[in-house]
């Protein structure tokens, strides 16, 4: 296990969209030990595979006191409603915005065993997963974010590292 340095913008590894996972092999299960660790030393809640410089479709949650959610190749399957809420990134730091979540989403995808497992995720888990996959995707919330949305943040209004 190993702490990994995490990309940020401009990094064009963050702008590319990531390749399925077809096999869950011991590098896979490195990454997905490396990623944990490497969430765990900023405090993050979450981290996506291209956010550490592997372009694939992985990602790690850990909502705190709770278990940590393994999503390999991970889908939204459903999303109900609008909620405006504040939002930050670990590969976009010392900014912090305003953007549009879902007020709940569904979620398929595979766990580190390759089971398929669904997740229902609303509040931070929701947004959590919502970015997560944007990850993925090659998407950053600031693209979802109005430009005079888009702060600076300070220490006593930052949002969870995502
Ligand atoms: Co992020």
């Amino acid at each position: 296990m190993a702490i990994r340095s995490i990309c940020v913008l401009p990094d064009p590894l963050l702008r590319q969209k990531a390749k399925k996972v077809t096999n869950i092999d011991s590098s896979v299960q490195r990454l997905i030990d490396d990623m944990i660790d490497t969430m765990r030393a900023v405090s993050g809640v979450g981290l996506a595979a291209p956010q550490v410089g592997v372009p694939l479709r992985v990602a790690v949650i850990e909502m705190p006191g709770e278990e940590v959610i393994t999503l390999i190749n991970p889908e939204i399957v459903k999303r109900q409603g609008d909620r405006l809420i504040g939002e930050a990134c670990l590969s976009v730091p010392g900014y912090q915005g305003e953007l549009k979540r879902s007020v709940w989403v569904k979620v398929k995808a595979q766990d580190r065993q390759g089971r398929n497992i669904r997740i229902k995720g609303e509040e931070l888990l929701g947004q959590a997963l919502e970015h997560e996959i944007d990850h993925l995707n090659g998407i950053l919330y600031v693209d979802h974010v109005e430009s005079d949305k888009l702060w600076e943040s300070s220490s006593e209004t930052s949002q969870e590292g995502l």
